[in-house]
């Protein structure tokens, strides 16, 4: 189990067919879907993933970072296929956070680590999430704290015009900003390649409905802002109606709904800017 700055992931040695079958089995993940591959530096990288100009010109500015980036793989790269999926190309992230950056030196290689939760289900955003999901199936969880962001990091596919294939904290208009051309935002369920494969998706296990102005009976429900009446079944995202600290708090909120053993949680509008838009993505694939 391993600490990020945007979710604990389940590392396995990238280069390990074996290590790599280890986390599809664990996840109960479908075969077809692909891991990310975390690196620790630029030069590393470039032994597996072909860099173009428009990666480089993010890889400056926003990496080490919450942002992922699919890249064609090089002829001569050593990833295990299961960790790709067959794929020829490459989903690379440099994690800013300490604990996994001084694990990808230690260890100088390579790791594929995608979120460490059971395949559909929410994301852990602490070490006592990872342990309560997979019991004591794994040996080894590093603690390292509450995830900062708390949401998984952004997807941008680089291998032709730059398409955004999940939000996350760094946004569209950064992105924009920094490439100084159109970004693509991949809304189209019946073509998204990558995490919209599968549409039940970062589900608590539970019903949830989008959009709502307040419960129904025995319903939990999660404001953003200003607060209804107080209640047991009531929880709040951003009493300040901050979207950072919104997007930080909705898996664990989901998680304690969860576990108060509310059958269905019901969730207010929440504004479609910035990371706003990542957190109304993983809601939408929540609600299917
Ligand atoms: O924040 C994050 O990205 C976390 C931390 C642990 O790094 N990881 C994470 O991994 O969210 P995961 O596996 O839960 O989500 C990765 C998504 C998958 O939905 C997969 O479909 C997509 O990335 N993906 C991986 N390789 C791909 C590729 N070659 N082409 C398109 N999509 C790819
Ligand atoms: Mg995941």
């Amino acid at each position: 189990g391993l600490p990020t700055e945007t979710v604990y992931g389940l590392a396995a040695n990238a280069y390990s067919d074996k290590a790599v079958k280890k986390i599809f089995k664990l996840k109960k993940r479908p075969t077809f879907n692909p891991l990310i591959i975390h690196f620790k530096n630029l030069k590393d990288l470039k032994k597996d993933a072909i860099c173009n100009d428009s990666f480089m010109k993010l890889y400056k500015v926003l990496c080490p970072g919450p942002i992922t980036f699919i890249l064609k793989k090089t002829t001569k790269s050593k990833i295990s296929k299961i960790a790709n999926a067959g794929k020829k190309t490459i989903a690379a992230r440099f994690p800013k956070h300490k604990v996994a950056r001084n694990l990808l030196k230690i260890l100088n290689i390579p790791l594929a680590a995608p979120s460490a939760n059971i395949s559909s289900k929410l994301s852990p955003t602490c070490a006592n999430d990872v342990a309560e999901e997979f019991d004591n199936q794994i040996k080894l969880i590093l603690d390292g704290g509450q995830c900062q962001i708390g949401l998984e990091s952004t997807i941008i596919d680089l291998t032709g015009k730059p398409t955004i294939l999940r939000p996350g904290s760094i946004t569209t208009e950064q992105i924009k900003k920094i490439l100084k051309k159109n970004i693509i935002i991949n809304k189209n369920l019946k073509k998204i390649r990558g995490p919209g494969q599968l549409k039940l998706h970062y589900s608590p296990g539970i019903p949830v409905k989008m959009n709502k102005n307040y419960p129904e009976k025995n319903q939990a429900f999660i404001s953003f802002g200003k607060k209804l009446n107080k209640g047991k079944n009531q929880f709040n995202l951003s009493k300040n109606g901050n979207l950072k600290e919104a997007a930080n708090n909705l898996y664990k909120i989901m998680r304690k709904i969860k576990k108060r053993n509310f059958k269905s949680i019901a969730i207010t509008k929440i504004p479609k800017v910035g990371i706003g838009n990542a957190i109304n993505d993983r809601l939408k694939k929540a609600s299917n």
